[in-house]
């Protein structure tokens, strides 16, 4: 499938079969996890193959997942970081490469995040391993084929009977025309402005990014030849979240410029100067950009 396909399909599974995934399949996505090149290659991410699914599910109940709902699931992977400085956009972009190829070979998934003590986690699955758990993967085969939207509002509590499935099979999310801005923070544009720059397809395609909560925390500005990225801030998430989300929608805009035959690279400077000289209101973190020039 084509990096659009895959990323149009992917949804998160949050009922499984039993149907275990083959031994074949886990091997090969645990052989693409090795060859997947992460945003930050002087950080290491070690993916841990949780074959005992009741196991774990029981283990970390109450401990992982939205306020420790956990997802049933057949196996799992389980991802240690070094805990480098912001090493959650790392894990959000690599991680979420992982989704799109578990995606490719016809299986599900589902992001599980994991307590800010991380250690909680190795604990009570009893794993003795140097560094950080920073994100687990439910994967499986969806009991359902349809997609869930989730109804999530903040000031409500999160709960699985706040999601129900849809008939089109697509989750919400927010319009491009509403989170790019020209030339200065808040200016929105029309979708011909978009399609004038060639940039049409790439957003309409950025913005099925997942995010914790479907929040879509991603917010940009396109000036000067430069895509600043920032995320909202909210009392309800919390900087590791945040930095998840930041990290899978760099993926996707990388992916979606690469498709489109644009060569960029990301520049990470998070809360940097530039978060005050291009006008970015505090309750947002400023990322970093993606720009065209070496
Ligand atoms: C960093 C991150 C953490 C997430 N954690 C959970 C979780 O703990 N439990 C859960 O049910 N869904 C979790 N999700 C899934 C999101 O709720 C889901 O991606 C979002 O609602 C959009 O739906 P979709 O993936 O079906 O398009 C997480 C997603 C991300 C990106």
């Amino acid at each position: 499938m084509n990096i659009k396909d895959l990323i149009e399909n992917s949804k998160s599974t949050r009922d499984f079969k039993e149907k275990r995934v083959p031994e074949e399949l886990v091997k090969e996505v645990i052989s693409f996890s090795k060859e997947a090149k992460p945003l930050y290659t002087d950080q290491k991410i070690h993916m841990m193959y949780l074959e005992d699914g009741n196991m774990v599910n029981e283990a970390l109940e109450g401990i992982a997942g939205f306020n420790g709902i956990m997802i049933k699931a057949p196996q799992y992977f389980l991802f240690v970081t070094d805990n480098k400085e912001h090493d959650q956009i790392n894990v959000g972009y690599y991680v979420q490469k992982i989704v799109l190829k578990i995606q490719d070979l016809g299986l599900d998934s589902c992001w599980i995040s994991v307590p800010e003590d991380g250690q909680i986690v190795k604990e009570a699955l009893s794993i003795d391993v140097e560094g950080e758990p920073a994100a687990i993967l439910a994967i499986g085969y969806d009991e359902d084929e349809k997609k869930v939207i989730n109804q999530f509002k903040w000031g409500e509590n999160y709960s699985k009977t706040s999601m129900k499935v849809v008939e089109n099979n697509v989750s919400s999310r927010l319009s491009m025309t509403e989170v790019v801005y020209f030339d200065k923070w808040g200016k929105t544009e029309t979708l011909d402005q978009f399609i004038e720059l060639g940039m049409e397809e790439v957003f309409r395609y950025a913005v099925m990014a997942p995010s914790s909560f479907n929040r879509q925390p991603w917010r940009f500005l396109l000036k000067d030849n430069h895509l600043y990225l920032a995320i909202k801030e909210d009392d309800k998430a919390n900087e590791e979240l945040d930095l998840l989300d930041a990290g899978i929608i760099i993926l996707y805009v990388e992916l979606l410029f690469t498709e489109n035959s644009i060569d960029g690279t990301w520049k990470i400077e998070i809360d940097g100067e530039r978060k005050e000289t291009i006008h970015i209101p505090q309750d947002y973190k400023y990322i970093g950009y993606f720009s065209t020039e070496q």
